[in-house]
């Protein structure tokens, strides 16, 4: 029998998770569909409550609704449970069950691009302090990282992220990032500031010590201001497209029992999409 899963948001037009999964349906040959379900928030919870019935065999949720879906499950991986948000559902024995695979996305994609990333990670910077923020937050403290520091223009969400993941946890003012960078060795951003129609993240990266690594969340475009800044001075840097090719990898296996490879035929296939 055909599976179907979807993408769950609103809106979700945009979404990308249709061809990456679609290529690996065609590569592996397997009976089955990824679509695309626009659900409104006034409808969302009828519509997890009710999963059965909607043909799915499971989905990807995106914003604004992984809150909704974390709440909709009845058990949930212990990265979801960590994160209150759950990014990947599917049913067992007729129940919605969860995950969060935005984590596994982030350190499957520095793991990839550069495999000594975590050996002595001592303090990471990162920058903002939202749902993607949360994420890589808690993956970097499961990596070992000593001291994590958020930097966020709304000083309350990084001092949240304290309160959830404990001192390792250091919330700074906007302005006082300069002198945070001198001891960092992985600087990531996750605001949306230097995204397309965005206004560019314009930092002074100069106090970085040279064998710090850069990466960023935003992918469009592919080398944001950030990242080119970062080449410039001769760092090494890693773009965001690959968090989100591999924190899809998790949830194709569970829905068609194969784990797909983030190849490079997949990335280029991305990347030609963005440009559209
Ligand atoms: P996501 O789930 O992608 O993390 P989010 O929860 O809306 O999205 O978080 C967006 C992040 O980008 C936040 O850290 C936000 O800062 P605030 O918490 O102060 O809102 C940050 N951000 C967005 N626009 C920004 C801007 N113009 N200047 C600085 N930070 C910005």
């Amino acid at each position: 029998m055909t599976r179907h899963v979807a993408i769950i948001g609103h809106p979700v037009s945009h979404s990308r998770s249709p061809l990456i999964h679609g290529y690996w349906l065609r590569q592996h040959g397997i009976d089955g569909t990824y679509g695309v379900r626009d659900v409104a928030p006034e409808t969302i919870e009828a519509f997890f409550s009710d999963f059965a019935a909607s043909g799915l065999i499971g989905g990807n949720v995106t914003v604004p609704h992984k809150e909704a879906a974390f709440r909709a499950c009845v058990a949930r991986d212990s990265v979801a449970q960590a994160l209150g948000a759950v990014n990947t559902l599917w049913l067992e024995n007729g129940d919605l069950h969860g995950a969060n695979t935005d984590v596994h996305g982030f350190l499957a994609n520095l793991d990839a691009a550069e495999p000594e990333w975590a050996r002595a990670l001592g303090e990471a910077v990162v920058l903002g302090a939202g749902g993607a923020a949360r994420a890589i937050v808690y993956g970097l403290l499961e990596r070992g990282g000593d001291r994590v520091v958020v930097a966020n223009r709304t000083r309350a969400r990084g001092e949240a992220l304290r309160e959830t993941f404990g001192p390792r946890v250091q919330p700074i003012e906007w302005r006082d990032l300069g002198g945070r960078l001198m001891g960092c060795r992985l600087l990531v951003n996750t605001t949306s500031l230097g995204m397309k129609g965005q206004p560019p993240l314009d930092i002074d990266l100069s106090a970085l010590s040279p064998d710090a690594l850069v990466t960023d969340i935003v992918y469009v475009p592919l080398e944001t201001p950030l990242l080119k800044a970062a080449k410039a001075r001769g760092l090494a840097t890693v773009d965001g497209l690959g968090m989100l090719l591999h924190q899809a990898v998790p949830g194709f296996e569970r829905w068609f029992g194969v784990r797909p490879q983030v190849t490079p035929e997949l990335r280029a296939l991305a990347i030609a999409d963005l440009k559209t």
